[in-house]
């Protein structure tokens, strides 16, 4: 059976039927969205019916399939200790408390935002549902009618918060990716006293951490405040130390500290739904900008809270994280590079450096990833397809993430799938990356 939409796009985009309104602003979107949309609708991959799940497989209709598409980046979701811990959090506060954080808040918001915030090393934190309420909600707040400095390749969710800054007065200008003597000739050329730069941490396509040190230095020369979303670094990378047992670092305790930074006019956003398993995200931040968070950032004010499960969650996930979570990230770190070991074996090209669990690899053709794709789903393998418009054509291809709950048995799945698609000529190598000319 068609799905609807399969039906709708050519109808919009073909003739229009006699009579009826032409709708220029929809036909602009359908075609700019027309690769997604097709694969949408016809590829395994996306927009997939989960029907089970056992450990990291997953079974989609009659396939079971290895995931390298969970963010569950430590493999708190699967873990007995944490999922034993909730039911006696469900019995104390029950399922949800409903009310918004301004009107009440179940204590355990007390003792997340105390943990964390001597988890980061921060003057202090907020926690909110999401991270897209946060940059909604805070961009704005801290931009006024200022100037933001947003990465060009900042996540979507910043750039939302950035437009929603922009509707209420605040000027926008971007600077390039990981480009921090770009960003030093447009603050220095800069006369708006008010100033807001936005960043990733660990960017959640390239896998690559920037280089905190030298744009924390360029925007405190320039009197500017950095914001920064570490939202696949937190739980994964953490301060480092003689003890560390690999260079992921401890205590997973996100960027800032990874990189050796403070917190001085930095404010670091994260979340829990990725290392984490759980729906909630946090601001760390000076105890006067939470206070101002408290009575003007509408998700404090109006928002639903996270399920009591999630706070549950939290809670047991840093139990967790203080006894076993150096060992996790440890398995993490052997299990990417069993994987970007292989990537360099073949001479496959991917983006990443850092040695994080996020491998994003481009193919050779943008217009093979229905193929790719379903060669990957074929042999076992599931990732996330990187389509375009998402990324850019020369990017076009899929991303892979590790977890520490992944097995030896399904990165062997992957990596004999990734020589498969490497002898069939469809990846991009090493000696030819993207955008380059041979
Ligand atoms: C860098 C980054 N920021 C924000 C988000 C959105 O997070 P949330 O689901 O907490 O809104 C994501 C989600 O993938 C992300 O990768």
């Amino acid at each position: 059976m068609l799905s609807p939409t399969a039906v709708k796009i050519p109808d919009l985009l073909g003739a229009t039927p006699a009579g009826s309104q032409r709708r220029p602003w929809l036909e602009h979107w359908l075609e700019t969205c027309r690769d997604l949309a097709e694969l949408k609708d016809r590829h395994p991959m996306m927009d997939a019916v989960i029907d089970e799940v056992d450990g990291r497989m997953i079974r989609v209709g009659d396939q079971w399939l290895a995931d390298f598409a969970s963010c569950n980046y430590l493999g708190l979701d699967l873990d007995r200790e944490i999922i034993e811990a909730v039911p006696a959090y469900l019995d104390a506060w029950g399922m949800h408390p409903s009310w918004s954080r301004l009107l009440g808040s179940p204590a355990l918001y007390e003792q997340i935002e105390e943990r964390l915030t001597e988890l980061l090393g921060s003057e202090d934190s907020l926690v909110l549902p999401t991270i897209t309420h946060i940059h909604m909600s805070v961009i704005p707040l801290l931009a006024g009618s200022g100037t933001i400095f947003l990465d060009a390749r900042a996540h979507k969710t910043i750039y939302d918060g950035a437009q929603a800054a922009r509707a209420r007065g605040a000027a926008v200008k971007r600077f390039r990716f990981e480009d921090p003597d770009h960003l030093d000739a447009l603050l220095g050329a800069e006369r708006d006293p008010v100033r807001l730069v936005c960043m990733d941490g660990v960017n959640s396509m390239t896998g690559n951490a920037p280089d905190l040190r030298a744009f924390a230095a360029v925007a405190r020369r320039h009197g500017a405040l950095l914001y920064v979303d570490d939202a696949h670094g937190f739980g994964v990378i953490g301060e480092r130390g003689p003890n560390e047992p690999c260079d992921y670092g401890m205590r997973g305790n996100s960027v800032v500290r990874h990189a050796g930074e403070t917190y001085e006019d930095l404010v670091l956003v994260g979340g829990f739904s990725k290392a984490y398993s759980s729906l909630l995200a946090f601001i760390a931040c000076p105890t006067e900008v939470k206070d101002l968070l408290k009575v003007a950032a509408p998700p404090y004010l109006y928002s639903g809270p996270s399920p009591v499960a999630s706070l549950a969650t939290v809670l047991a996930g840093f139990d967790v994280n203080e006894r076993r979570g150096d060992a996790l990230r440890a398995e993490l770190h052997r299990l990417t590079h069993r994987v970007l070991d292989t990537v360099d074996r073949l001479g496959v090209h991917t983006a990443n450096r850092s040695g994080f669990p996020i491998v994003e690899i481009p193919i050779a053709d943008h217009r093979r990833l229905d193929e790719v794709g379903r060669l990957l789903f074929d042999r076992g393998v599931y990732v996330t397809l990187a389509v375009y418009p998402l990324v850019p054509k020369v990017e076009v291809g899929f991303r892979v993430q590790l977890t520490a709950a992944n097995t030896d048995a399904e990165v062997d799945c992957l990596v004999d799938s990734l020589a498969e698609l490497r002898e069939r000529d469809m990846l991009l190598t090493a000696a030819a990356p993207p955008g380059a000319v041979v």
